[in-house]
């Protein structure tokens, strides 16, 4: 009896002593490896370089993250410029195409500062949205990407009606887009004022002159135009523009302005405007010959930005509804332009302009 209880003892003993030693390995197996908060259980050297890896690499992402918080924050206005309070009765709803362009991003400010409301279709071709994204949150500002070839209705009191391609390569790189826009837009902006009886101002251009036989031309020109030529999608299309405009005017007795806009500098243009003064400053900033075309002594006239959105301003506000010309009267010629690259080696080198090369630009 002795001698059975003493081996029972030691069976008990073993199997105790077994269940100790599984502990004991299930502790080693433990330590060995990480728990990690997400659950993971990474047991070998690779694991956690893998995991160290993955670390690294979304801490680089959310840097670079924070980086274009702080860059889009930086240009967001904190404050817009000052604009004037204009009661009901005076603020106006103005609906400017073309608006994020060269000359509408101009007119866009001017009637901003001024308290009306402004609202830019745009479907940005040669437009950007940097060109008005001081007034982006603003009250009173709408952008709305749309291209003029199809309808829109909106609700205005008044249609500066700017939106074409307006330089030689952007005007030709889709002919065919280029009379749309000039044509059906036209219809569609023209259809618009007439529902909602708005004044209506179009963009047209000294182009619908064409290769004038006059100088300078008067409004009373009918012009020297080749219907086939390159740039005939541009000048053929704002003449038709013009004649819709006179259309509509007689036909639904409305209120129409026609601008004949000259050539025009300012900030803002287009770099690659293919046009004189951008291809002279382009030129110059790059610290290159500036290429003069013939002899230079051919003459163009350009007037400042500024003036041209006064005048637009002014006849739209005025009761004349025949065309006007809007440019300036002075003109120089090539080799005048293409003085102040000399002008600006002089100053380069510490001088002044000599009087040789001054000119009143
Ligand atoms: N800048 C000049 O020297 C000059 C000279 C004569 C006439 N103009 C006329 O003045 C107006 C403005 O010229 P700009 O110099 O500001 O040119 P721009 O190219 O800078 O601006 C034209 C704007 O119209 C937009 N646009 C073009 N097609 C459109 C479409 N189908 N739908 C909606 N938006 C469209 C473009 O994206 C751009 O924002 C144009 O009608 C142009 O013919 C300008």
């Amino acid at each position: 009896m002795n001698q059975m209880y003493f081996r029972f003892k030691h069976v008990v003993l073993l199997i105790i002593g077994f269940f100790f030693f599984l502990i004991l390995i299930a502790k080693f197996v433990r330590e060995d490896s990480e728990e990690y908060p997400d659950g993971a259980n990474l047991k070998f050297p690779e694991d956690i370089r893998h995991a160290t890896y993955l670390l690294n690499e979304a801490y680089t992402k959310i840097e670079a993250l924070e980086e274009k918080i702080i860059h889009l924050e930086s240009r967001i206005p904190k404050t817009y410029p000052d604009v004037k309070f204009l009661n009901y009765v005076n603020r106006k709803r103005v609906l400017i195409t073309g608006g994020a362009g060269f000359v509408g991003s101009h007119l866009v400010d001017k009637l901003m500062l001024e308290g009306h409301e402004v609202i830019v279709v745009d479907n940005f071709f040669t437009g950007r949205k940097s060109n008005v994204e001081h007034w982006i949150g603003h009250e009173n500002f709408e952008l709305i990407h749309h291209d003029i070839v199809n309808p829109i209705f909106i609700e205005v009191d008044e249609i500066y009606h700017l939106a074409s391609p307006a330089s030689p390569p952007h005007y030709m790189h889709n002919p065919v887009k280029t009379i749309k826009t000039n044509t059906l837009g036209t219809i569609n902006i023209l259809g618009l004022a007439r529902r909602l009886k708005a004044k209506v101002l179009i963009a047209s251009t000294s182009e619908v002159y064409g290769d004038p036989d006059i100088h300078p031309q008067p409004e009373t020109y009918w012009g020297h135009v080749n219907p086939i030529g390159p740039r005939a999608c541009y000048d053929e299309g704002k003449r038709v523009s013009e004649t819709l405009t006179y259309a509509y005017a007689k036909q639904e007795n409305m209120q129409v302005r026609v601008a004949r806009i000259f050539n025009t500098y300012g900030p803002r243009m287009h770099m690659n405007d293919g046009r004189v003064v951008s291809n002279f400053i382009l030129q110059a900033l790059k610290d290159e010959v500036i290429t003069v075309y013939g002899t230079g002594d051919q003459t163009r006239s350009f007037q400042y930005v500024s003036d041209l959105v006064e005048g637009l301003v002014a006849l739209m506000r005025s009761n004349y509804s025949q065309p006007v010309n809007l440019g300036n009267p002075v003109e120089h010629t090539i080799n005048a332009l293409s003085i102040l690259k000399k002008c600006q080696a002089e100053f380069a080198e510490g001088g002044s302009c000599s009087e040789e090369y001054q000119c009143d630009l």
